[in-house]
């Protein structure tokens, strides 16, 4: 059985024109199969029979509707796991959160923003609460330490909100922190501390959208790791301006490993890791 909707080429220019200009996401032809998979089912849901039809269906480039949300639920890649990236991990608990902390305290406690763009569901956010939650120790009570965790795919902020993950999603993790931050639900289910999923705050935002990005300013640390890769150069820009823009003087930010500003931004000081990089505002 085929499992793909076949897309002539008017019908694959025309559908990937309008996925870019909501999301900034781009299908490359490389890429064409992938989105011939995915539509196949929303235009059976909808009963919308062609392309054109679905994209009249989806409503003007202002509009947002549920069938938007279906498409994007459809078309992103949602790949993640806790302390994903060996490197990165390091370089943010050896380095980063120290010298926040430090900055960040005053009189014996302190505030702390980070923001999770772009987290799917969740697991790089509550790597980061576990995180603050193993250096701030008996102090971590006293803190305010926020995690805003934002994705443009409702189904994945749904899980994070769940806080509940298995055993596949925790692979990188020590037992010692799986037993002291999860409750064991049943066979494959776990589920994280309270006072951890207390920290993280998921959101729905969609990277091309600067206004509801705007809210996100004041950011300690902000990470936007493996999603510039579905991006183009013109959506790469604008989303790390707008990463510059909300960054507090001497914050960091993170990209995935196989990502680079090069060329896109020059805003941000590099800052060089022991095998990672970051960049400093
Ligand atoms: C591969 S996951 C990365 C998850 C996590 N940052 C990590 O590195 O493990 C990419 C995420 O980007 C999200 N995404 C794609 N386009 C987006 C956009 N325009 N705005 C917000 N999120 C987007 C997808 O829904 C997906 O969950």
């Amino acid at each position: 059985m085929d499992r793909s909707y076949k897309l002539a080429d008017d019908e694959f220019n025309s559908l990937r024109e309008y996925i870019y200009k909501r999301s900034g996401i781009f299908f490359t032809e490389k890429n064409r199969f992938q989105l011939e998979i995915k539509i196949k089912e929303r235009l059976s849901d909808t009963g919308c029979g062609n392309i054109f039809n679905y994209i009249n269906y989806l409503g003007s480039f202002n509009n947002s509707s549920d069938e938007l949300n279906n498409l994007f639920n459809a078309i992103t890649v949602n790949e993640t796991s806790f302390f994903r990236d060996r490197k990165f991990i390091s370089a943010v608990e050896k380095n980063v959160i120290p010298e926040i902390i430090k900055t960040n305290k005053v009189l014996g406690f302190g505030q702390v923003r980070v923001w999770s763009a772009a987290s799917s569901s969740g697991e790089e956010a509550y790597t980061i609460a576990i995180m603050f939650a193993e250096h701030l120790k008996s102090e971590l009570s006293k803190w305010t330490v926020r995690i805003i965790a934002t994705d443009i795919n409702e189904d994945v902020l749904k899980s994070c909100r769940t806080g509940i993950y298995s055993g596949y999603s925790m692979r990188n993790m020590s037992p010692d922190i799986r037993q002291r931050y999860f409750r064991h639900i049943d066979s494959d289910r776990y589920e994280i501390r309270d006072d951890i999923k207390a920290m993280v705050i998921p959101e729905k935002c969609n990277l091309m959208d600067y206004e509801s990005c705007r809210k996100y300013k004041g950011i300690d640390l902000l990470l936007i790791r493996n999603v510039l890769i579905y991006f183009d150069a013109e959506s790469k820009q604008k989303v790390l301006k707008t990463c510059f823009e909300n960054l507090k003087a001497g914050g960091y930010m993170f990209l995935g490993h196989a990502e680079t500003l090069f060329g896109f931004n020059n805003d941000f000081k590099l800052v060089h890791f022991v095998n990672a990089i970051g960049y400093k505002k």
